[in-house]
C-alpha cells in the first residue's frame, strides 16, 4: 500500500518521479505528492490520482535534481490534500513520504503538542516527521542521527524516504515492514517501493531490509543499520523490462494479464514439467521436498485470490500426495492459538510477496519450527526471502489491482508441488501421472483456446451488467473457484456476489433465488457432475438465471443452463485452471460496462502491507 519514488542524479526528478508514481500508482490511489530539492524545498500534493498531480506540478514548473514522491492509500486520515504525502514538521525543513503505519502515533503525537507542535492532518506519518524534528533541533545530533533516534522509537511499520533543504544532495531512506529498494544507475541512484519505477533506468537494485537505513546521493548509496552498523549490500540483477510492465495495446491491464495466462502458465512450468521423463522437478524445493512429504499436515497461509488458490492446493494435496492439509486466512491464523511445531510444514502463497498478514504468518510458523515453504510472484520480495525455501510463479508484473494470471500461476505451482510429493510418497501411480503430465502440457493451449472467442462471455455480461447481486456455486476443485468468480466481480464491479459451494445452497443461499438472480454454477468435474447438474435442477425450478460453466461434451448442463459458456475438457483436479478463465472476463466486461476503473477499484490497493 503506497507507493514511493525517490531520485538523485542529473534529470529533472519530477519527470522519474511522476513516471514512478504512475508505475506504482497500483498501490493505492487516493491521493499524490512529491518534494524536490532546489533552491528551497519544493512540495507538491494533491488528492486524487498521480494524473492529478502531474497537471498541478505543469502549473508549478517545478525543478530540482532531487527529489522522492508517495501514491497514497490512506490508511489514518481521509484523502485530502492536507493528508497527503509528503509531510514536514512545523518549520518545513525536510519532506518525509511513507509506507505503512506507525502504531504509536496517537502517544507520540499528544506528548509533541504537549511540547508546543501542531498539526495540520491525521496522518501516522505527519506525526513521524515532527518526531524527527523535536529530537534534531532538541539535541545536537545531526539530521541523520536524528531521523535514526525516531525511527527506534516507533513501533509499527515503514518505509519512508526524506529530503532535507540543508542537504540539497541526498536522500535519506529506512524500512521496516514495507518494503523499499535502491536502483543502482550510472551516476543516478533511485528509491522505490518495487522495481517497477526504476526498470527504464537501471536493471541493478540493492534490496532494503528490516531496521536498515541508507543515504543517496547521485554518486551512490551507503546502507546501515539503525544502530549505525555499516553493511555491504548485494546487487541484484533484474529479470523483468520494461514491456512487462506496459499495457502492450491492451485498455486496461487486467485484460492483458487475463489473455496473458496461455503463455504465463507454461512459463510457470518450464523446466518444471519434464513430460519425457514423466516427471516434476522444482528446483526450488531441493533439499526439502523430504520435509514436505513427511510432514504431519501441512498448513496453508494466504489472503484474497492467494488464499482462493491455496483452497484448490487443499483438494490437490490430498488427492494426489495424500497429505493432510489445512487452509488459513493469514489474517486469522497470525493472532490465534497456533498448534504449528516442527512437525508441520507452512506454505505461504502471496503475488505481491509483501502481504503484512502472510509474512506475519510465515514468521510465526518459523519460530515455533515449522519448515515454510513459499510460492510467491514477485521476485526478490520479502516473502520470497524470508522463506525456507519455495517456487516462484513467474507469471511476471501483476499490475491490474484484480489479481487473475497470478491465480493460475499460483494453482499450476501447487498441481506441480502435489504430483511431486505424490510420486515421492509413491501414492501416485504411473499411470495417473502421465494423464496429468500431458494434460498440465496442453493447458496453455487450452487456455488460449478460451480466448480465442470470448463473444459468449461479452453477451453474459451485456445481459446482466446492472444486477445488484450475483451468486457462483462450484464443488469439489472448483469450490474456490466459485469463490473467485464471485471476489472478483465484488472488487471491480462493486456487485454483491457470494460463492458457496454448490451443495451448501440449500442449507441457506436458496432463499435468495428468483427470477432476478444470475447463478453462475461451475460444473466442470466430472465425479460431481451429477450432484451439480441436481443443484442446477434446484435453482432453475425457482426461476433463478443459470449461467453454466460447463466442459464441452456436458449436454445435460448445456441443456438447463440459460447460457452456457463451454470450456475444453480436462482432468477433473485440473479443471480450476480453466473454469477461472470465463469469470475473470466476466468481471471484467461487466466492470467495463458499468464503467468502473478496472485496473484501480475504489478503496483497495494491489499490495496490502498493512494489517
Ligand atoms: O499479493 P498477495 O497475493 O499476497 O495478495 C493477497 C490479496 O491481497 C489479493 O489476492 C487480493 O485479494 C486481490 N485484490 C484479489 O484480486
Amino acid at each position: 500500500m503506497c507507493g514511493i519514488v525517490g531520485y538523485a542524479g542529473g534529470r529533472q526528478a519530477s519527470e522519474v518521479i511522476l513516471k514512478g508514481l504512475q508505475r506504482l500508482e497500483y498501490r493505492g490511489y487516493d491521493s499524490a505528492g512529491m518534494a524536490l530539492l532546489n533552491d528551497d524545498l519544493e512540495l507538491i500534493k494533491v488528492r486524487g490520482k498521480v494524473r492529478d498531480l502531474a497537471d498541478l506540478a505543469e502549473k508549478h514548473d517545478p525543478h530540482g535534481t532531487v527529489g522522492i514522491g508517495h501514491t497514497r492509500w490512506a490508511t489514518h486520515g481521509e484523502p485530502n490534500d492536507v493528508n497527503a504525502h509528503p509531510h514536514t514538521g512545523t518549520h518545513r525543513q525536510f519532506a518525509l513520504v511513507h509506507n505503512g503505519i506507525i502504531e504509536n502515533y496517537n502517544v507520540i503525537r499528544q506528548d509533541l503538542e504537549k511540547k508546543g507542535h501542531t498539526f495540520t492532518g491525521e496522518t501516522d506519518t505527519e506525526v513521524l516527521a515532527h518526531l524527527i524534528e523535536e529530537i534534531h533541533e532538541m539535541s545536537d545530533i545531526d539530521f541523520y542521527q536524528a531521523v535514526q533516534q525516531a525511527l527506534l522509537q516507533v513501533e509499527g511499520t515503514y518505509g519512508i524516504a526524506i529530503v532535507h533543504k540543508y542537504h540539497p544532495d541526498r536522500i535519506i531512506v529506512a524500512r521496516k515492514g514495507s518494503p523499499l529498494l535502491i536502483g543502482v544507475g550510472d551516476g543516478e541512484y533511485f528509491v522505490a517501493s518495487d522495481a517497477s519505477p526504476v526498470i527504464e533506468y537501471t536493471h541493478k537494485v540493492v534490496y532494503l531490509e528490516d531496521e536498515e537505513i541508507a543515504v543517496i546521493t547521485r554518486d551512490g548509496y551507503e546502507v546501515s543499520t539503525l544502530k549505525n552498523v555499516r553493511l555491504t549490500k548485494e546487487v541484484h540483477e533484474l529479470a523483468m523490462n520494461l514491456e512487462q510492465i506496459e499495457k502492450g495495446g491492451f485498455p486496461h491491464f487486467m485484460l492483458k494479464e487475463i489473455f496473458e495466462q496461455g503463455d504465463t502458465i507454461g512459463d510457470c512450468m518450464r523446466g518444471r514439467l519434464i513430460v519425457d521423463e514423466n516427471r516434476i522437478q522444482l528446483g526450488g524445493l531441493d533439499g526439502y521436498v523430504d520435509r514436505l512429504c513427511d510432514a504431519r499436515r501441512v498448513i496453508i497461509a494466504a489472503c484474497g485470490t492467494s488464499w482462493h488458490s491455496g483452497l484448490v492446493g487443499e483438494y490437490l494435496f490430498e488427492y494426489l500426495a495424500r497429505i493432510p492439509v489445512e487452509v488459513e486466512y493469514a489474517s486469522e491464523f497470525r493472532y490465534r492459538e497456533q498448534l504449528i511445531d516442527e512437525q508441520d510444514v507452512m506454505i505461504v502463497i502471496s503475488q505481491s510477496g509483501e502481504t503484512a498478514d502472510t509474512l506475519a504468518a510465515l514468521r510465526e510458523a518459523k519460530r515455533r519450527g515449522a519448515l515454510v515453504l513459499g510460492i510467491c510472484n514477485v521476485v526478490g520480495s520479502t516473502i520470497a526471502r524470508e522463506t525456507d525455501a519455495g517456487v516462484y510463479t513467474h507469471a511476471g508484473p501483476e499490475i491490474g489491482v484484480a489479481s487473475t494470471k497470478a491465480f493460475t500461476a499460483q494453482v499450476t505451482v501447487l498441481t506441480m508441488m502435489a504430483m511431486l510429493a505424490g510420486r515421492h510418497r509413491k501414492v501416485l501411480s504411473d499411470e495417473l501421472m502421465r494423464e496429468l503430465v500431458r494434460e498440465l502440457r496442453d493447458v496453455p493451449a487450452r487456455v488460449r483456446a478460451i480466448l480465442e472467442d470470448t463473444s459468449g462471455i461479452e453477451k453474459v455480461a451485456r445481459m446482466f451488467t446492472y444486477a445488484p447481486n450475483f451468486l457462483y456455486l462450484g464443488r469439489s476443485y472448483n469450490f474456490p473457484v466459485a469463490l473467485e468468480g464471485a471476489l472478483k466481480l465484488k472488487e471491480i464491479s462493486y456487485i454483491h456476489a457470494e460463492g458457496y459451494p454448490a451443495a451448501e445452497m440449500k442449507h441457506g443461499p436458496i432463499a435468495l433465488i428468483d427470477e432476478h438472480m444470475p447463478v453462475v454454477v461451475i460444473a466442470a468435474t466430472d465425479h460431481t457432475n451429477e450432484k451439480v447438474v441436481s443443484n442446477i435442477e434446484e435453482v432453475k425450478a425457482r426461476k433463478g438465471r443459470i449461467i453454466a460453466i460447463s466442459s464441452n461434451g456436458q449436454s445435460d448442463v448445456a441443456r438447463l443452463a440459460e447460457f452456457n459458456l463451454s470450456i475444453p475438457e480436462i482432468h477433473d483436479c485440473l479443471s480450476p485452471l480453466l473454469a477461472v478463465i470465463p469469470l475473470q472476463l466476466l468481471s471484467y466486461h461487466i466492470a467495463v460496462n458499468r464503467k468502473c476503473h478496472v485496473d484501480q477499484p475504489r478503496n483497495l490497493a494491489k499490495s496490502v502491507t498493512v494489517e
